[in-house]
């Protein structure tokens, strides 16, 4: 039985992805994410559980649980990275690794984009690499747990 299990969660209108603005967020849909991240979990020796929701409250009533049974948290928040304190506040709380991620480069963006309020309660962030963004972030959140440093 695999010992490390890490929380993924996408936030609001993730689930649009490959349809949604292809021309900044690519054409791989979430399902094609939350299998790529399932097969580099397996050879990573990891298990994930993944969560999507386009409402605030659900994502941090689901943040509130983690604690007992994950050891991080892959976060993708969507925009709620940049209007969100009480996210931020959840990640806090819940005292778990956090590391973000984003397919798109939010810093080479508009303005808003480039504040995030999860950052500062995050390990790292990694951002501009499309779907990849996630395997990255999923690998450098595995490596943090195995040597936190
Ligand atoms: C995003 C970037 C956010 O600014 C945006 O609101 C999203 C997607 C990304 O993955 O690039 O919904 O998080």
């Amino acid at each position: 039985m695999r010992t490390t299990t890490i929380a993924v969660i996408h936030g609001p209108n993730l689930r649009l992805l490959g349809r949604r603005e292809v021309h900044v967020y690519g054409d791989t849909t979430l399902a094609q994410i939350d299998e790529r991240l399932a097969a580099s979990a397996a050879e990573l020796d990891v298990s994930v559980e993944t969560f999507q929701s386009n409402h605030e409250g659900a994502i941090l009533d689901h943040i509130e649980g983690l604690a007992e049974r994950v050891q991080g948290i892959l976060i993708n928040p969507g925009a709620l990275t940049h209007t969100s304190i009480a996210l931020r506040d959840a990640l806090a709380g819940v005292a778990l690794p956090v590391v973000e991620v984003h397919l798109s480069n939010t810093a080479a963006r508009e303005r808003f984009r480039r504040h995030s309020y999860v950052a500062g309660v995050a390990v790292g962030v990694v951002a501009g690499f499309g779907a990849r963004s996630y395997l990255l972030g999923l690998r450098a959140l595995v490596d943090h747990l195995r040597d936190p440093g």
